[in-house]
């Protein structure tokens, strides 16, 4: 019971989410279709193979990671992030401690210099997060929005492959899910 309650508030800010990307125009169009639910489909994949991961935590942070963007706000992405995710969580109802520990992997999913994942559950969203570009149209997407030159553009994708690959992605399993496609983009982008 307790089960489905929770699985049903999940669907909600799901659809919370899925609205605000749609409506607030801040995030660009393709943003939930192309990136939130890329990241679902492998937060997923990664569940089935670390079964000891709590799933609730983990999907939460799928749903409120980049809020900092959805929503518009200047600043710093993970901590901004984190904060309107606290926020969401609070409206929900969550307890503290879920709250904390959904805030604790939104902080850490950008792996930034002296701020990585610590648990499983922060593990998986930074993975999910970097294993989503490489299955659909991101690299493209950008490509056509023409903030870049073509050199700026290559360079720009091969410092984010890397450090999605080699940062971002922890689990060995993760990384040959995409070895292959990560180096089809890396000989795509490096040629001329
Ligand atoms: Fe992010
Ligand atoms: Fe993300």
């Amino acid at each position: 019971m307790e089960n489905k309650k929770s699985k049903n508030k999940i669907m909600a800010i799901k659809k919370l989410i899925a609205n605000e990307c749609k409506t607030l125009g801040f995030a660009p169009e393709w943003f939930y279709g192309i990136h939130l639910l890329g990241v679902e489909k492998f937060a997923k994949k990664l569940l089935k193979q670390l079964p000891k991961a709590d799933k609730e935590i983990v999907m939460l942070g799928v749903w409120l990671h980049d809020l900092q963007r959805i929503r518009g706000i200047k600043g710093d992405h993970a901590k901004i992030g984190a904060r309107e995710a606290v926020k969401v969580l609070r409206e929900f109802n969550y307890e503290k401690n879920k709250i904390s520990r959904v805030k604790d992997i939104i902080l850490s999913h950008t792996c930034g210099t002296n701020l990585r994942p610590k648990t499983i559950e922060g593990k998986i969203l930074s993975s999910a997060d970097a294993m989503a570009h490489y299955t659909n149209d991101f690299y493209l997407v950008i490509a056509v929005t023409g903030q870049r030159n073509l050199k700026e553009y290559k360079d720009w994708v091969m410092e984010k492959l890397d450090r999605n690959y080699n940062k971002k992605i922890y689990f060995d399993f993760a990384k040959k899910m995409i070895k292959k496609r990560h180096d089809i983009f890396k000989t795509i982008f490096t040629m001329n």
